[in-house]
């Protein structure tokens, strides 16, 4: 990830900054961070050991964590890419060309798949509708196996400010947003706090439900 593509990432930003989300790419140091969990089972196991994996990729942006995943796929795994924005979707075709990665270039809640064994996902859920974030964790749940993780992350402190500083409608909204996290965490495995981001970003790597039906957001 160089100059140029952060700045074709602020450009974005400024045309689309509701899906968008973000004026920079992840750090080296978030993305890392996200995509260390992905196939840490799979660390000092030798190639033929181990099961392939069924990955996707939501909210990929310009790639800095598909960068880091793509190069430790082996052979049988999958890895699904969704991501709504076409420019972005032009520069991961280029980027990823010759990959087993396959590009899709449309919103996650539109996607169907077979189930994933991980899901690691950039979307920028505090921008969104209270019923889209909900939408979206039900949209994870159904595309993730009965054991499977999900990796995401959210900027430090942002919605809690938001909750205090906005009124109205917008209050709402964040405070709802607040709830549905708050309903997450029996799911939460692991949260990692990166500084070295602007702004500073939690990491959350959560499970799926048991019953994700039922379960209540
Ligand atoms: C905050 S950026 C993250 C980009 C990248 N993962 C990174 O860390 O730099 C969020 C990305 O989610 C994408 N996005 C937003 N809504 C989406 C949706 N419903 N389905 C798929 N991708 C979406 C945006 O186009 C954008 O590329």
């Amino acid at each position: 990830m160089n100059f140029r593509d952060g700045l074709k990432f602020f450009q974005e930003n400024l045309r689309q900054s509701n899906s968008v989300g973000a004026v920079w790419p992840s750090s080296p140091a978030l993305s890392a961070t996200m995509a260390e969990p992905i196939f840490r089972e799979r660390a000092g196991a030798s190639e033929g050991e181990g099961k392939p994996l069924r990955i996707l990729e939501v909210g990929a942006g310009l790639g800095p964590v598909s960068e880091l995943l793509i190069p430790q796929l082996r052979p049988g795994d999958t890895y699904d890419i969704v991501e709504l924005n076409p420019t972005f979707c032009e520069h991961l075709r280029v980027r990823f060309a010759g990959t087993p990665a396959r590009i899709h270039e449309m919103s996650i809640l539109d996607w169907q798949e077979e189930p994933y064994d991980r899901v690691v996902s950039g979307l920028p859920l505090a921008n969104f509708p209270a019923d889209v974030v909900a939408q979206i964790y039900r949209t994870f749940f159904r595309l993730m196996k009965p054991d499977a993780f999900f990796v995401m992350f959210e900027y430090l402190v942002i919605r809690q400010a938001l909750a205090v500083a906005t009124l109205g409608e917008e209050r709402k909204r964040v405070r709802r947003i607040l709830d549905i996290e708050h309903a997450l965490l029996p799911l939460q495995r692991e949260q990692i706090d990166i500084y070295l981001n602007v702004p500073p970003a939690r990491v959350r790597v959560r499970g799926r439900p048991e019953h994700p039906d039922s379960f209540r957001l």
